[in-house]
């Protein structure tokens, strides 16, 4: 209507007047002449808005025209200025998810009807060793090349997961799932799994190994056990020394279990269930009379205090320190020394215990506090030993944030020290 006004009532005012004063064919000439100036008018302005809309100007001006073409022109603009706004705000929407994509531990891959890589975050990359944009578009069988694999995502199972192992310098172990992502792709995501699997084969490996310590006893007594009831002549010594075999190996599950015992609820708590401050003169000569009855005569034992009270768990503290001085004196031959020691160096309390032993060969030492390791398995044994002893001396001083330092020298003799940090001393006068 505003168009018709603004636009024609110019040309239809002036021809009306005309046609009456000249007569109609003036009246339609002007109206002619009029609207073909509308025309070329309006064919100028459809020209500039369609240079304007292959270039439109971002600063916001816009082309100069008056009137409804103006208007046009200013919607156009507002609309277009709209637009642009809307698609930057949708990118960065888009960059922050990539972001938190990239962020999930996750492997993710997005795999078309045909297997082709669509998208993939960082973690799988790392895991299935992806690397966009340079495999945008590949067939992740072709890049993914472990036997089973194919047949897996061919069949992807619901329940189990296909594992893959990495060859690449930190073996990982990977497990991968592909759900259904719509109606043809797939999704794929990979868990990195190598501390369960580690963890797993651990709790293996500790079974088979409780099982093996507890046959040997078992094998051992059950056998002398059948001697007695199979009803052969036996002397009355022959039966204190099956009698007295028996003890010994019985006596060794007893305390397999009991070792046993204390680890497992050394594992269950980060923490010891309390602390209190340990005087540790006492303590030492507690140490030193086991250590004495344990040596029978057969070492010099020498016990040095000199550090203030340490702030722990009295019984746990007994049990390390008593593991300690026992294998210095098994693994001592008669004659030897050893020197229990307590003080402070570097503002650090240090708890020491020095034999002149056998010794531990180097490559040993990483590995002395494993569950079961021994270096020499027939000592260990002979002297009662269940392997689980600097397993538990390591619990107890992880649990007082202590430290366990190892030095030996073969043939010479081995120190064991267990190094606690200066807030469980008691604050310097
Ligand atoms: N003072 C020591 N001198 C030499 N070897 C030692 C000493 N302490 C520990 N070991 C070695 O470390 C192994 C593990 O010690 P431990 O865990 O206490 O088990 P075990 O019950 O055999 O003593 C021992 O079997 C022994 O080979
Ligand atoms: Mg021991």
């Amino acid at each position: 209507m505003k168009i018709l006004l603004s636009g024609v009532l110019p040309i239809v005012a002036p021809a009306l007047l005309l046609g009456l004063i000249h007569g109609a064919a003036w009246g339609w000439a002007t109206a002619a002449l009029g609207l073909l100036l509308i025309v070329l008018m309006q064919t100028r302005r459809l020209t500039v808005l369609a240079a304007w809309l292959d270039a439109p100007d971002r600063a916001g001006s816009v082309p100069d025209a008056g009137g409804t073409w103006g208007e046009v022109f200013t919607r156009l603009s507002r609309r277009l200025h709209h637009d642009a706004r809307r698609v930057e705000e949708v990118e960065a929407e888009l960059q922050s998810f990539r972001e938190a994509m990239d962020a999930v531990p996750d492997g993710l891959v997005i795999l078309d009807a045909s297997h082709q890589i669509q998208w993939s975050n960082r973690a799988a990359g790392e895991h299935l060793s992806i690397r966009l944009p340079r495999d945008d578009g590949a067939i992740i069988e072709q890049l993914v090349r472990l036997p089973g694999f194919a047949d897996y995502l061919g069949n992807p199972d619901g329940q189990a997961p296909f594992i893959l192992r990495s060859k690449a310098a930190r073996s990982r172990v990977y497990a991968i799932r592909a759900v259904p992502l719509g109606k043809h792709k797939q999704l794929l995501v990979s868990l990195d799994v190598t501390d369960a699997h580690r963890v797993e084969a651990m709790r293996s490996t500790f079974v088979a190994n409780v099982s093996h310590e507890l046959r040997t006893p078992l094998t051992v007594v059950s056998g002398f056990l059948e001697h007695f009831t199979d009803g052969g002549v036996m002397s009355a010594e022959q039966r204190l020394y099956f009698a007295r075999i028996m003890s010994d190996q019985t006596k060794r599950m007893l305390s397999l279990v009991d070792d046993l015992l204390t680890l497992s609820r050394l594992e269950a708590e980060d923490a010891p269930a309390s602390e209190e401050e340990v005087e540790m003169d006492p303590l030492l000569a507690q140490l030193l009379s086991e250590a004495q009855s344990l040596s029978e005569g057969r070492h010099g034992i020498q016990i040095l205090c000199h550090g203030p009270a340490l702030r722990g768990n009295r019984k746990e503290l007994h049990s390390a320190f008593g593991n300690l001085v026992s294998n210095a004196i098994r693994y001592t031959p008669a004659g030897g020394e050893i020197r229990i020691e307590w003080g402070t160096r570097d503002r650090l309390g240090v708890f020491s215990v020095q034999d002149s032993g056998v010794g531990i060969p180097a490559e040993h030492l990483p590995r002395l506090t494993e569950r079961f390791y021994r270096v020499d398995r027939g000592r260990s044994r002979e002297t009662g030993g269940t392997g689980l002893g600097l397993a538990i001396v390591k619990h107890i001083l992880l649990r007082h944030q202590a430290a366990l330092l190892i030095e030996s020298r073969v043939g010479e003799g081995s120190t064991f020290r267990a190094e606690f940090p200066a807030w469980r001393l008691p604050p310097l006068a």
